[in-house]
């Protein structure tokens, strides 16, 4: 298909995932998450690893990120799957411990009607993430709301 022949996305496409959602949430989310991933005792080691020094430009990269995903800003460019592939094997309790840390900011972080909609995205791309990483495309991806 020739460039001027790409259809024009429906701007509803555009719209932030809820209306309560601004940027300085998502701001704290990415502030707040990452300083408990940096204590907790099976993420630390991992993020230490392959973050080992100034976590501005990780934070940075993440607000990006999760404003493309709940803003629809379109801004982050990266290519997250190849991202977490390079950190070896990473298991089902790995996403889990990321996801209860996540869920938990979440609820500190945004209104109650944002809440599971920020919770399924993030979930969603658990889901890719981790078909990507354990090497085998054909398995069942965990059920992550049976993680409590
Ligand atoms: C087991 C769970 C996870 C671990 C241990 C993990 C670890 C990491 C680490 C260490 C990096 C930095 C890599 C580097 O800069 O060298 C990273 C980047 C990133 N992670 Fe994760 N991650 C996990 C799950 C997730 C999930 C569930 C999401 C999304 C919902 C996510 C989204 C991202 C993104 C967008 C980047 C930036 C990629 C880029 O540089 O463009 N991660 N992750």
């Amino acid at each position: 298909m020739a460039d001027n022949e790409i259809p024009i996305r429906a701007g509803s496409e555009r719209q932030p995932l809820h209306a309560s959602i601004t940027a300085e949430q998502i701001s704290d989310l990415v502030e707040m998450f990452y300083e408990r991933v940096q204590h907790d005792a099976r993420l630390a080691p991992i993020f230490k690893k392959h973050v080992p020094g100034d976590w501005g430009p990780h934070l940075d990269v993440m607000k990006g990120f999760w404003r493309s995903v709940l803003l629809k800003t379109a801004e982050y460019d990266g290519r997250p799957v190849p991202v977490h592939v390079k950190l070896g094997r990473l298991d089902e309790d790995d996403f889990r411990a990321w996801l209860k840390l996540f869920d938990a900011t979440v609820d500190e972080v945004f209104e109650p009607g944002a809440r599971a909609l920020v919770v399924e995205a993030a979930e969603r791309i658990a889901t890719s993430l981790w078909l990507a990483t354990n090497g085998d495309l054909l398995a069942r991806p965990p059920a992550w709301s049976e993680r409590d």
